[in-house]
């Protein structure tokens, strides 16, 4: 049996990926360039169990287990070619389930045997991640101070438990606005929360009027409250509804969500479906179109 193989990380917020990139090119570090990486989770099992599809490069099944510290950690793991990602896809989510994709752009560096990678998780944000492969200490504390990562940045979870907490934050947020739904009409309190690509969180409630046709949804008030404070990107949509597990958002509110989110963007319709605003709303209509 092959035995696991052990890396040395740590991953942390990255404010400004720029600059630690111009720093580890200056230390002499490796550019290794860009990589796009889809990461399928299965499953709620002892370890982490995902497939990486990625470009350039092969699919693979990762399998490893790491305890959810901070600071340095050991990551046992066990990489598996796969030569038919689609396939395995469907019959691990059968079998398992999905639990999370997470998608990212990744710049790769190489710096004495340690990897650098900057980066882009859709829906997170950036990151700076430092894996050792040989799990030499000091060369991952060496680039740490070089590229001038604090302790209050540094990430205990992976992307996946990041995104999962994030989807709870949003549906929690919805919930609050819900019970301040004012729909004293047809007694259906819905709650909605938008949250942008740099993690801030608007949300809003159905506000129902006597004249009926001037009743607002709540998407239409939780996009109102994300435009007055100066935003303009929608990054991830959460939609309750007191009375429906499941409350599709109709159709005028696709359209309005569409304004300021892309095709991509996660909807999440309570706490067991979710979809994207292109399978919601597909051949939108929009100026650029
Ligand atoms: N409602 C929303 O707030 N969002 C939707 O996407 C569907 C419907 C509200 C409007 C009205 O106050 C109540 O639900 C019943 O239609």
């Amino acid at each position: 049996m092959a035995s696991p193989q052990r890396n040395l990380e740590i991953k942390a917020r990255d404010p400004d990926s720029q600059r630690s990139l111009e720093r580890a090119l200056a230390l002499g570090a490796e550019d290794c360039g860009e990589i796009t990486q889809r990461d399928t989770y299965f499953g709620r099992t002892a370890g982490r169990l995902k497939l990486r599809e990625q470009s350039p490069g092969d699919a693979e099944l990762i399998e490893y287990r790491r305890p959810d510290e901070a600071g340095p950690r050991v990551s046992d793991y066990r990489l598996v070619p796969v030569s038919d990602p689609d396939a395995l896809r469907e019959a691990l989510d059968a079998a398992l389930g999905t639990l999370v994709v997470v998608e990212k752009r990744r710049r790769l560096l190489l710096w004495e045997g340690v990897r650098i990678h900057l980066d882009e998780v859709e829906g997170l944000g950036s990151f700076v991640e430092l894996e050792a492969t040989d799990g030499d200490p000091a060369k991952v504390e060496r680039l740490r101070t070089e590229l001038d990562i604090p302790d209050e940045r540094l990430i205990a979870g992976s992307y996946s438990d990041l995104l999962l907490d994030s989807r709870e934050r949003l549906l929690a947020a919805a919930r609050a606005a819900m019970e301040n739904a004012y729909a004293p009409h047809s007694g259906f309190k819905v709650g909605a929360a938008l949250r942008t690509p740099t993690g801030a969180i608007y949300s809003g409630a159905n506000v129902e009027n006597a004249a009926y046709p001037q009743s607002q949804c709540a998407e239409a008030s939780a996009i109102g409250a994300l435009v007055a404070a100066g935003e303009r990107e929608i990054a991830a949509v959460a939609v309750v509804a007191e009375q429906m597990d499941v409350c599709p958002p109709c159709g005028g509110c696709r359209q309005r969500l569409s304004e300021f989110a892309g095709a991509d963007t996660p909807v999440y319709l309570g706490a067991s479906y979710a979809t994207t605003l292109g399978e919601l709303l597909p051949l939108s209509f929009s100026l650029d179109s």
